[in-house]
């Protein structure tokens, strides 16, 4: 019935190429998880679930970070210091059925965010390909490619995509969005080309 249902959208728009993609997609079970807090890598994770149709999850805490900027920044510096994993809130129901996990983070304190280091801890991705995606405050990734590597030594681990995001620290909080978001879409895009992911 399903199978019926999906012939007859398939047939209802023969020229949606986009459509097409993402019914291909659908053979490869995809995870889309994502860390972020002012909503720059949230949207490029949107972006992403747009194109590919994957599962999106927002990794929440069980102990929310402080609103306050310095506070988190201190908070986060004495974490990574003490290599303390914050608890998530969340949690990924079978995650076995995943073939591609898509995972989004800020730059924090040139590193990966302490949640990141949480999911990637509780979380078997061995035998997944792994998919990084970031946004920073023009700083770029630091060690977290290198992190993310050593947390997922069993995984394929395909090239990144990274973009600039906010600056929290100068009062620039959601920066994608309006041109930037149409422009970020487009690199997206020929990001999910070039690693073979799109058509
Ligand atoms: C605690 C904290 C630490 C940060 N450390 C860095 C950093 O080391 N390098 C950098 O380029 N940006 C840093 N940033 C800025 C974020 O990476 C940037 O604003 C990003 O786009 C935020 O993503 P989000 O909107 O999804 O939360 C930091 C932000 C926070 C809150």
């Amino acid at each position: 019935m399903l199978f019926l249902l999906f012939s007859v959208c398939g047939a209802s728009q023969p020229e949606n190429t986009k459509g097409v993609e993402v019914e291909a997609m659908k053979s490869k079970k995809i995870l889309i998880v994502y860390l972020s807090r002012t909503e720059n890598t949230k949207a490029v994770a949107e972006m992403i679930q747009e194109k590919t149709g994957g599962d999106l999850v927002e990794l929440k805490l069980k102990n929310p970070y402080p609103e306050n900027y310095q506070e988190i920044v201190s908070q986060v510096d004495q974490e990574n210091e003490d290599g303390f994993l914050p608890p998530l809130k969340t949690r990924i129901k079978n995650l076995e059925n995943y073939d591609m996990v898509f995972i989004g983070f800020p730059t924090w304190d040139m590193q990966l965010p302490p949640p990141i280091k949480s999911f990637l801890n509780e979380n078997e991705l061995s035998g997944k390909t792994v998919i990084p995606f970031n946004t920073n405050a023009g700083y770029g990734l630091g060690q977290s490619l290198a992190q993310l590597r050593s947390l997922c030594p069993k995984s394929e681990i395909l090239k990144e995509f990274s973009v600039e995001g906010g600056y929290e620290k100068q009062g620039v909080l959601l920066a994608i969005k309006g041109e930037r978001e149409q422009k970020v879409s487009a690199q997206v895009e020929a990001w999910l080309r070039a690693i073979e992911i799109l058509k």
